[in-house]
């Protein structure tokens, strides 16, 4: 099963909180559940079985050096386990779906990008994965951003609640009772002309880098508004490792292919079936590569 669909499910749950307990001991909620936490545990007995050739997220979760003094659980490990697929998986995955169909969809900004990479990592000198080059690439950051100003993994679901005793607090000027659920929605402010001018709801890299646009336009961007990973002392854990994701995949792709739309999709369609559960869900996004000569 995609994890997606329990990502599905979590966007219905998270309105109704209460209910949840009672649903889950419904066979048809429980499916899903147990669909997601099966493959959780499939990847782990596994991978415990093999053990690690590699320093990657399993070997610290499983304290593989011992670096930790305190002993880790299976229930610790697999709960860490379950974070990681469901928060790290499909939001980095949409947005790649997002960053392939901007580039589709723009051209030359796939051009100016391809310049960058070659110049960076030229082909047949090895892959781009130096993480230090690839984090001062500035058109690929741009890309990557512009991406996730439009298309936040998250769309909608960052709470934060006045917490209990704290006798509530007043937001915005309005006074919110403790424990009200309040959500800093992301979609919305990265497309607020306040924050992100001219154009916001179109996709322009350049908007990150200089100060002027084509016409002459001064760019506002607003990077305190800015907060694909959210904010404050519980943003997101996984999001220096999504990134270097992220531009690690970028690079490859824009270095080894040649990338069209496939004949007959209509990149209408992209913004058409972005669907906001609790992490983004996007549609197909058909595509013809071709190595490139
Ligand atoms: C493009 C990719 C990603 C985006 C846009 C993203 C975004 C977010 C957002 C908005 C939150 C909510 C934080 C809050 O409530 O303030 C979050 C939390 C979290 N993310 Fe990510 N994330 C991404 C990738 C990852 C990856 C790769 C991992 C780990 C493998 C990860 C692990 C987590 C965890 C564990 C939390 C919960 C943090 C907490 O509550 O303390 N994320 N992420």
């Amino acid at each position: 099963m995609p994890v997606t669909n329990y990502v599905e499910l979590a966007g219905h749950l998270e309105h109704i909180p209460w209910i949840t307990g009672l649903l889950y001991k419904l066979a048809v909620v429980s499916v899903e559940q147990q669909n997601f936490e099966d493959l959780a545990i499939q990847r782990y007995e596994k991978r415990k079985e093999e053990g690690s050739k590699r320093r990657d997220l399993f070997h610290y979760f499983t304290n593989e050096e011992g670096l930790e003094e305190m002993e880790v659980s299976r229930d610790q490990c697999l709960n860490e386990v379950f974070a990681s697929i469901f928060a790290g998986g499909d939001t980095t995955s949409t947005v790649l779906g997002g960053v392939f169909f901007h580039l589709l969809a723009n051209p030359s900004v796939l051009d100016r990008l391809r310049k960058e990479v070659d110049s960076e990592f030229p082909s047949g000198e090895g892959e781009p994965f130096d993480a230090v080059k690839l984090a001062g690439m500035p058109y690929l950051n741009a890309v990557i951003n512009e991406t996730l100003r439009l298309q936040p993994a998250v769309a909608t679901s960052i709470q934060r609640t006045p917490v209990e005793g704290s006798g509530g607090k007043v937001i915005a000027g309005r006074w919110m009772p403790e424990s009200t659920i309040l959500y800093v929605p992301p979609y919305v402010l990265h497309r607020d002309s306040r924050y992100f001018s001219p154009s916001p709801d179109s996709f322009i890299p350049e908007r990150w880098l200089d100060t002027i646009d084509g016409e002459g336009h001064r760019f506002t961007t607003d990077t305190s508004a800015f907060i694909p990973f959210s904010a404050g002392p519980a943003n997101c854990v996984g999001k220096n490792l999504a990134l270097l994701e992220m531009r690690m995949v970028v690079a490859t792709m824009v270095q080894k292919f040649d990338m069209k739309f496939a004949a007959r999709y209509d990149p209408r369609k992209w913004e058409e079936d972005l669907q906001d559960f609790f992490v983004m869900k996007v549609g197909k996004l058909p595509v013809v590569l071709n190595v490139r000569e």
